[in-house]
């Protein structure tokens, strides 16, 4: 493996805002270099996090973390989880600057490679940062892949990515909304009641509370063409939540051939992120309360 020497991910400003630049390289995490103040931060967030989601995330998740040895102490050393990780799934984490263009992502989750941001946030952005960091990428995916079938659901994701990548940008777009709703923003039924799985939603105060108890986002049981046809916020909490019964019923429902689908999609309308479909198994209505008109991705 090439590593680069590591550097904090420079931002442009643009009309857009700010855009990452996006870099490739692999980084050996230069654990080292972290300061007392980042190792402050990972505590901060992982002991609040932690208690926010004992009888809200998964337990899954819950027993991964305590598994890999990921505790409030201090930032983990990515070589000190490979081991555990290994040994349990096969997957391996590898350090990066940022955000990687598409067929690199889907090229490193293939084979079982999950790339995992070296740097974490400043204390000012303690409660919200826009882009991900290692907070976010190890406190939320991570754990997860010590589960053997999640493990190959995000491997088969990989090689689908791949696929639709080569077929096209709508394709593309329903498959990433499908990794929105899921990696990102999924919820799980189980006999203990809904749980959070999301990365998205256990690395975030604020949506680990309002996904689960908020009564203005729709609970919706998950249905595979649908999520492809719905759009996602990504600027403020979900308006929809899309609830699975377990990762066998996600494993199964993803494996099919996605070739037709998507080109059955194509002719189909896009749905507004906070609709409510005729069809739709709603474990919940959304009341709406607070949601922002327009905007949606
Ligand atoms: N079955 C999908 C395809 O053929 C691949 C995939 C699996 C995508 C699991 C996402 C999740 O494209
Ligand atoms: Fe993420």
């Amino acid at each position: 493996m090439d590593l680069a020497q590591p550097r904090r991910v420079e931002h442009q400003q643009t009309d857009k805002g700010y855009v990452p630049v996006y870099t490739t390289a692999l980084v050996e995490q230069p654990w080292d270099t972290y300061t007392a103040d980042d190792h402050a931060t990972w505590s901060t967030l992982y002991q609040r996090q932690r208690e926010l989601l004992v009888g809200r995330a998964c337990q899954e998740f819950l027993d991964a973390q305590d598994e890999m040895g990921m505790s409030a102490h201090m930032i983990p050393r990515f070589n000190q989880l490979n081991e555990v990780l290994g040994a349990a799934t096969g997957w391996t984490l590898v350090g990066v600057e940022g955000l990687l263009p598409e067929l690199d992502f889907f090229d490193h989750l293939a084979n079982r490679r999950f790339p995992v941001t070296w740097w974490i946030r400043r204390p000012d952005q303690i409660d919200y940062i826009a882009e991900p960091d290692l907070f976010h990428d190890l406190f939320g995916h991570v754990p997860l892949l010590m589960n053997p079938v999640f493990a190959n659901y995000m491997e088969a994701y990989g090689r689908g990515g791949v696929k639709a990548h080569a077929i096209g940008p709508e394709a593309l777009q329903n498959l990433t909304r499908l990794y929105w709703y899921t990696v990102e923003f999924g919820l799980i039924a189980t006999p203990e009641g809904m749980r959070i799985y999301g990365a998205g939603i256990v690395s975030s105060k604020g949506e680990s509370l309002y996904s689960l108890e908020s009564a203005a986002p729709n609970r919706i049981g998950f249905d595979l063409q649908r999520i492809m046809r719905t759009r996602y916020r990504i600027d403020t909490f979900q308006k929809t939540y899309f609830v699975i019964d377990s990762f066998e019923q996600l494993m199964q429902a993803t494996s099919p051939d996605f070739t037709p689908i998507y080109a059955a999609l194509a002719d189909q309308a896009h749905l507004p992120a906070g609709d409510v479909q005729a069809d739709d198994r709603v474990f919940q209505a959304g009341t709406g309360e607070g949601w922002a008109d327009g905007g949606d991705v």
